[in-house]
């Protein structure tokens, strides 16, 4: 598996997103543990999770605990696996989402994440979501406390803009590892973002790369040139679209979901194609 850089840290060109083995649909525990051991089979060692992947009030880091354990009872070597996770974002178990940003919460969030993680520091956390009601240097601010404290070994922003960007760089004295914004066929406005992040050399990770869980199976339906392509070439719209994502910088590191074994089994085809000019100028 060819591999890109998050900070000082190798992993795998294309990651495995867990919200789908957590949320709405998600399949049982068996079939989500073999999609995490599909994954690290293939050579996956980046694991994009949240605190906040669970269904109900009383599974907070439901995708944390799975992630962790089905990693731990995979039986090869893990040591270049990086889990990254996020907090910030929270779900109170009626279906909705709600953010909360203070740099207290934040704290006592990641150190939970930990306990569920295991070992002694987590290896990405991101901060989830920005919060209207707290000035964003704040939320950064607990970040800056993580790192230096050494519960986090590197530090992410997810959904940013670009002044958030430059700022969290700034506060984080040029530590900012990531940003994890959305990206895919269907949406597109985070190319400023991607931008900076290539002229920063900070990795950028698009989510729902696929364009999301409910949409992603019909992706060549959707973009007839993915599926013209796809077909030229014989593999899955999918995967055209992550090479796709590929292309657009090297600093990309796609995360797609997954709750089969069968599709994180495809998707890492992408890591060994690059696309001609000509695909890419159909692709747009
Ligand atoms: N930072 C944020 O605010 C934020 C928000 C949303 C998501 N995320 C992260 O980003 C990750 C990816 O986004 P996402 O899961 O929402 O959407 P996605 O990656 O666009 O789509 C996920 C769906 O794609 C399907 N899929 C994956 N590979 C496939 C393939 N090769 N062929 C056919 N279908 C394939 C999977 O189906 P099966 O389930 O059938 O395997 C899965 O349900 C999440 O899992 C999460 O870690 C972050």
């Amino acid at each position: 598996m060819p591999t890109r850089m998050i900070a000082d840290r190798t992993v795998s060109t294309i990651g495995l997103g867990g919200m789908p083995m957590s949320i709405e649909g998600r399949p049982d525990a068996a079939r989500s543990v073999a999609t995490i051991h599909a994954a690290l089979d293939e050579g996956v060692t980046l694991f994009d999770t949240a605190d906040a992947y669970h269904l109900h009030a009383d599974e907070v880091g439901h995708n944390e605990t799975l992630i962790a354990g089905a990693i731990a009872s995979w039986g090869g070597d893990t040591s270049d696996v990086l889990v990254a996770t996020k907090g910030g974002h929270l779900r109170p178990g009626d279906g909705t989402w709600y953010v909360d940003g203070r740099p207290e919460y934040l704290k006592k969030a990641a150190e939970a994440s930990l306990a569920r993680l295991g070992g002694d520091a987590i290896g990405l956390y991101q901060f989830h979501r920005p919060d209207p009601a707290v000035p964003y240097a704040d939320s950064i601010g607990a970040l800056v406390e993580l790192l230096d404290a050494g519960t986090i070994r590197l530090a992410g922003i997810s959904n940013a803009n670009v002044d958030q960007i430059r700022l969290a760089q700034e506060l984080l004295g040029g530590r900012l590892a990531s940003v994890q914004n959305q990206f895919s066929p269907a949406f597109r406005s985070s190319e400023p973002e991607l931008e900076l992040c290539t002229e920063l050399g900070i990795a950028f990770i698009p989510w729902s790369p696929l364009g999301g869980i409910s949409s992603a199976a019909r992706l060549g339906e959707r973009f007839a040139p993915f599926q013209q392509v796809a077909a030229d070439r014989g593999v899955s719209p999918q995967v055209v679209c992550l090479a796709w994502h590929l292309a657009k910088s090297p600093v990309v590191i796609p995360i797609p979901g997954a709750s089969r074994p069968e599709s994180i089994r495809d998707s890492v085809h992408a890591a060994g194609i690059t696309l001609t000019s000509e695909e890419l100028a159909l692709l747009g």
